[in-house]
């Protein structure tokens, strides 16, 4: 007897059942009309890609929790973490032939081998918008604002979510303003950004092995108590490229009309190392939930991978937390309103005419779904009331002998008897 095989997923990987596709639909649906609304170009890439692509500086979560593995060739692959450095190696192929500025999105499946939590699997599917070779802040408010569209499409209100933004220029100022040497921004902003995961005394440990003395380590601490903008702008006491330029973005916002979504937060410093100038991330108001999406700019990434250097903005926006919302808010879409009509017959002497029936359905753009033996009516209407769908044409031999079918609204169960010479002209969309 062979072992039985295990029923359930691989811990942390979702098996998409029709119900569950339902969800995952409507917030793929709300990416793809938001990212076109917003012209942005689809590319996409094989979710296998070279280990060595992937591996950065350390220090990062995110390189400890790639899935690896050796091909037969004994080659060294990964499954993508994020989609970030393959976008990267994508453009950098292409660099010269490229017209810049470039909008593009995409939504990837990734994996993380990360410890399980609310919000957090070991693959998702990730949708990212990147403006690549465009310094100006309105590649920052554009992505931030097509994030802030799907939302909409979604059926959240602007009061539902909140963007919050920081700028890694204006923390790398602050900490520049402390007597903090520039080399140890990166590794400080790394440590920071575990505050709230990690307790601030193991924190204030990797500050030290970053080479950060306890004043200061003491004064960056001090410096996430920032609450305001204004705050910040005092702190600093100039007005610095990077405080400008957040200022701007926030302008911008207003000129978007989602100034109301937007607020400055310090805390928001990003765990990825590649991050150069504002960064952001979408919570839920209540912020019971882990962050909805996350991105900002990075002027680097092109070069540090041996491309010429390019500006860069994006934002990663998964599937996981942003559902969970959608049950918290009871915004679920419906299970099977995409289905529309169900065509069923009693004996095989009408089978001929049910297959006419959808054939000049489908011909005419209306969803059909034809039953594919002969049923009693009791056991089709309870198939197609079941299936959830809105519509049903019942086909018995007098239906033939008078060639015409009658179409059932399932919800009321009114009935309309149409010839079926002039079924699709009367059921299909104009
Ligand atoms: P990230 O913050 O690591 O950024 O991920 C972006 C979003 O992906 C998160 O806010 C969350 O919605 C989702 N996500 C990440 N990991 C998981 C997980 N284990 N389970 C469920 N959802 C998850 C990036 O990945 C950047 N590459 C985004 C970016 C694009 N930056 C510039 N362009």
């Amino acid at each position: 007897m062979p072992e039985p095989v295990a029923f359930a997923a691989p811990r942390g990987m979702r098996d998409f059942y029709p119900e569950d596709m339902v969800l995952r639909t409507a917030i793929f649906d709300a990416w793809t009309q938001a990212a076109r609304l917003f012209g942005f170009e689809a590319y996409d890439a094989c979710v296998v890609e070279n280990l060595e692509l992937l591996k950065r500086k350390g220090g990062e979560e995110i390189v400890d929790q790639i899935y690896t593995f050796k091909d037969k060739s004994d080659r060294d692959l990964a499954l993508r973490a994020e989609m970030t450095p393959t976008l990267a190696r994508m453009i950098t192929a292409r660099q010269n032939e490229l017209a810049f500025p470039i909008k593009w999105t995409t939504i990837a499946q990734c994996f993380r081998y990360e410890r399980m939590s609310r919000g957090r699997k070991r693959e998702h599917y990730q949708w990212n918008l990147d403006i690549v070779g465009e310094p100006s802040v309105l590649a920052e408010a554009e992505v931030v604002a097509t994030a802030v569209c799907a939302l909409g499409r979604l059926g959240l209100k602007p009061a539902d979510v909140r963007v919050h933004v920081n700028s890694r220029g204006l923390l790398s100022d602050l900490l520049a303003k402390l007597g903090i040497p520039r080399e140890h921004h990166a590794a400080t902003f790394l440590a920071l950004d575990k505050r709230g995961k990690v307790e601030d005394a193991d924190i204030a440990v990797i500050l030290k092995e970053a080479g950060l003395d306890a004043a200061h380590i003491d004064a960056a601490f001090r410096m996430l108590g920032i609450a305001t903008f204004e705050e910040a702008a005092a702190a600093l006491g100039e007005r610095t490229p990077a405080l400008a330029h957040l200022e701007s973005f926030f302008d911008a916002m207003t000129a978007y009309g989602i100034r109301e979504s937007v607020r400055f937060d310090i805390s928001v410093i990003r765990g990825l190392g590649y991050y150069t100038g504002i960064v952001f991330e979408g919570f839920d108001a209540a912020r019971s939930l882990r962050a909805i999406f996350g991105g900002g700019r990075y002027d680097n990434l092109l070069a540090d991978l041996g491309g010429k250097p390019c500006t860069a903005v994006g934002l990663g926006f998964g599937d996981v937390v942003i559902g969970e919302l959608l049950v918290e808010k009871g915004l679920l879409p419906t299970a099977g309103a995409h289905r529309d009509l169900a065509v069923g017959f009693m004996d095989e002497a009408q089978q001929a005419t049910a297959v006419a029936a959808a054939r000049a359905l489908r011909e005419a753009g209306v969803s059909a779904d034809l039953g594919l033996h002969a049923e009693k009516p009791k056991h089709f209407f309870a198939r197609a009331a079941k299936g959830a769908f809105k519509r049903a044409i019942y086909i018995g031999p007098d239906d033939v002998t008078r060639g015409t079918v009658r179409v059932k609204t399932l919800a009321d169960r009114a009935e309309t008897e149409v010839p079926l010479a002039v079924l699709a002209a009367r059921l299909g969309t104009p």
